[in-house]
């Protein structure tokens, strides 16, 4: 036999040769046991399996071969793609199956758990508002009283001397019940609960009432025609301002904070004499924030007091309408706007929040009770 003659005999191509197929095989089944998941798997399918695998590319060759060697090679190519096919066919099963069981445990519906049928809504701020601040004058020996929302003009106007003319009767703010000329309106202010008390009690009287009022505002962020008051009244003999001043400091910093303090500035109702505007001390920067621009204070825009409501001894000509004796007794009161309150207390930006009744709004603030 002759040497082989390199140069004639046919040379099989070395992607064909017995170890090529058998590492292209065992690489691409290492690869298909390792992927890990579906998408990894279409990828060792690709590189291993697709056209331009090494095992695609060496079944390409087979044709260049010598006819005689054709046949061996392509049984071998053939084998190991059937064993690459298979492998494929089988991990893919098992990723399925993985990935179902997967699944069904990741989306169990639990239908025996309990669920909220009826979400508890939340109290109302101005009402947790309105019942602490009740039973901060409660804790001081007050009543809490009521009044009617539908109010005669005499008990709304005229026994607080506002007398006929007097611009908070016109129709731009009070809302009438039937006709102007009906004598019934909406109360404007909490303010005739204090006749309504005082006619029908003898001091010492020491009552708080809160409750609805109503004005002819449209509503925008900063106004309502429907809002909230509480009123206070004290009638005793020797009651000054000073009670007032003290009475209010401890209103401020049981609602607010220790410490805190109110400030009285000279003002004007027609049913207290001498009358004040009601300032609270701010209970976020307690007065530092004023003339220190690197720390400006939002509560209180930097003034140091938030404007709060009105007060003042009661004017004589009230105690006499109600048949008290100015001589004998005198008293103070004080009036301020709940949801201004509520307001600055929570950084309340839109009135609107507080009247719409949307229970995200109110939930926040808690199931106080
Ligand atoms: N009634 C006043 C208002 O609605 C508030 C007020 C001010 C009430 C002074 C008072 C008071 O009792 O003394 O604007």
């Amino acid at each position: 036999m002759s040497a082989p003659n390199s140069s004639y005999d046919p040379v099989a191509p070395s992607a064909l040769d017995e170890a090529a197929v058998r590492a292209a095989t065992e690489t691409a089944e290492a690869a298909i046991a390792a992927a890990a998941d579906l998408e990894q798997l279409k990828a060792v399918r690709i590189e291993h399996a697709g056209d331009r695998s090494p095992l695609a590319l060496a079944n390409r060759e087979i044709g260049s071969l010598a006819p005689a060697a054709r046949a061996e090679a392509g049984k071998r190519v053939g084998a190991a793609r059937g064993r690459v096919k298979q492998a494929l066919a089988s991990r893919q099963h098992e990723l399925e199956k993985e990935r179902d069981e997967r699944v069904l445990l990741e989306e169990t519906v639990d239908v025996t758990m309990d669920y909220d049928r009826d979400p508890v809504g939340g109290r109302h701020p101005l009402t947790t508002i309105q019942e602490r601040m009740a039973d901060i004058f409660v804790s001081m020996g007050y009543d809490v009283v009521d009044g009617p929302e539908v109010e005669s003009e005499w008990h709304n106007f005229d026994a607080l001397n506002l007398g006929p003319d007097h611009p908070a009767r016109s129709m731009q703010d009070t809302f009438f019940v039937e006709s102007p000329d009906s004598g019934v309106v909406l109360r404007t202010h909490t303010s005739p609960v204090q006749i309504r008390t005082m006619l029908t009690q003898q001091p010492p009287i020491h009552m708080v009432a809160p409750g609805r009022v109503f004005r002819t505002d449209e509503l925008d962020a900063t106004h309502t025609p429907v809002f909230s008051q509480i009123e206070g009244l004290a009638v005793d003999r020797g009651i000054t301002m000073a009670h007032l001043k003290g009475t209010l400091d401890h209103f401020a910093e049981q609602l607010f904070g220790e410490g805190l303090v109110t400030r009285l500035r000279p003002s004007y109702f027609p049913f207290t004499e001498p009358s004040a505007e009601l300032d609270l001390q701010c209970f976020v920067c307690r007065g530092s924030s004023v003339g220190d621009p690197d720390h400006p204070c939002r509560t209180c825009s930097s003034e140091g007091w938030i404007e709060w409501g009105g007060c003042g001894m009661v004017n004589p000509r009230v105690l006499r309408a109600c048949g008290i004796d100015p001589d004998e007794y005198s008293g103070f009161a004080f009036g301020m706007g709940l949801e201004r309150t509520l307001m600055f207390r929570h950084g309340i930006t839109d009135m609107r929040d507080m009247v719409e009744g949307d229970v995200r709004f109110t939930v926040p603030f808690g199931l106080e009770l």
